[in-house]
């Protein structure tokens, strides 16, 4: 194999040590082993439709940067696979995705409220999939200023309609450990089966026809507007995503490097 293939392999596959249970448990969960102190703590908004790569950067990025990657999908996925009561926000989010349809904004800044302390993070942080709305947009403002904090950049990735279809339809997920792979450009070592843990890979609920048309529209009708929003605040950072995730990292180190600090 390729050694530049090797080394993207090896780095996909190596599970975060940090288990994000303060992000993923909420309620004031500690994690078992935050981040280690960094140098500098990036504070990034990672931004892109579906597909295009925002998960598999952000495991790439907190390798080379140290910030712990917070995704809102992961939120809502690790609660469908815990008892939940009836009815519960959290339950209900679950309806949603599954739709393809975005999750309540007062449900979301609930969950992000809750989880302030998660943005203090000694190695730093990267949102992903939020905010996803003007009004999630706004209230992470109001957040960051309660909380005195300042994002340094927000990372916006893009690619052609038909380059996310192919992602997102050869996508399997491991319903265990979470890996996430790809049936042609990072398939696991034996099919269908996870690396990491080996379970059995299976496709994302939401990742079916009907619904990842419904997250795609819905992805250019009320998120891109927020590229023009964080291009007024002089945060954005657009990178193309096509090439390999390790090509996809270097053009953004290359970028937030580059930014004047
Ligand atoms: P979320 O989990 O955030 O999903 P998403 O934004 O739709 O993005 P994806 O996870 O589909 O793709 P990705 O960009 O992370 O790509 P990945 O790295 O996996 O949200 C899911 C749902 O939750 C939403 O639809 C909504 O219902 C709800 N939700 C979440 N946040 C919300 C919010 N703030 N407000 C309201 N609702 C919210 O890569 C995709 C595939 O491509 C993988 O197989 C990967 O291996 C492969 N791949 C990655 N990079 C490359 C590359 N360079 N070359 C080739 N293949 C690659």
């Amino acid at each position: 194999m390729h050694p530049a293939r090797e080394a993207h392999n090896a780095r996909m596959t190596t599970p975060l040590v940090n288990d994000r249970a303060a992000w993923l448990l909420g309620g004031g969960t500690h994690c078992a082993q935050p981040p280690a102190q960094v140098h500098r703590a990036w504070r990034l908004v990672l931004l892109g439709p579906p597909g295009v790569g925002k998960g598999t950067q952000a495991d790439l990025l907190h390798h080379s940067l140290g910030a712990c990657p917070l995704s809102t999908g992961d939120i809502f996925r690790h609660a469908h696979n815990r008892p939940l009561p009836a009815g519960s926000a959290l339950a209900e989010a679950w309806e949603y995705m599954q739709r393809g349809e975005l999750v309540p904004d007062t449900t979301v800044l609930g969950i992000i409220a809750e989880r302030g302390h998660c943005l203090h993070c000694r190695g730093g942080f990267m949102l992903d999939g939020f905010p996803r709305t003007h009004a999630q947009a706004v209230g992470l403002d109001a957040l960051l200023a309660r909380e005195d904090l300042q994002l340094d950049a927000v990372v916006c990735y893009s690619l052609p309609t038909p380059d996310l279809v192919a992602r997102i339809s050869g996508r399997r997920i491991c319903p265990q450990c979470k890996a996430v792979f790809h049936v042609a450009t990072h398939p696991p070592r034996t099919p269908d089966v996870c690396d990491q843990c080996g379970s059995h890979l299976e496709h994302r609920a939401d990742d079916r026809p009907e619904a990842v048309t419904i997250r795609l529209e819905t992805y250019h009708t009320t998120t891109l507007p927020l590229v023009e929003y964080y291009r007024a605040k002089g945060l954005l950072v657009p990178i193309e995503a096509s090439g390999s995730g390790e090509q996809i990292l270097a053009a953004t180190l290359d970028a937030l490097r580059s930014l004047p600090f």
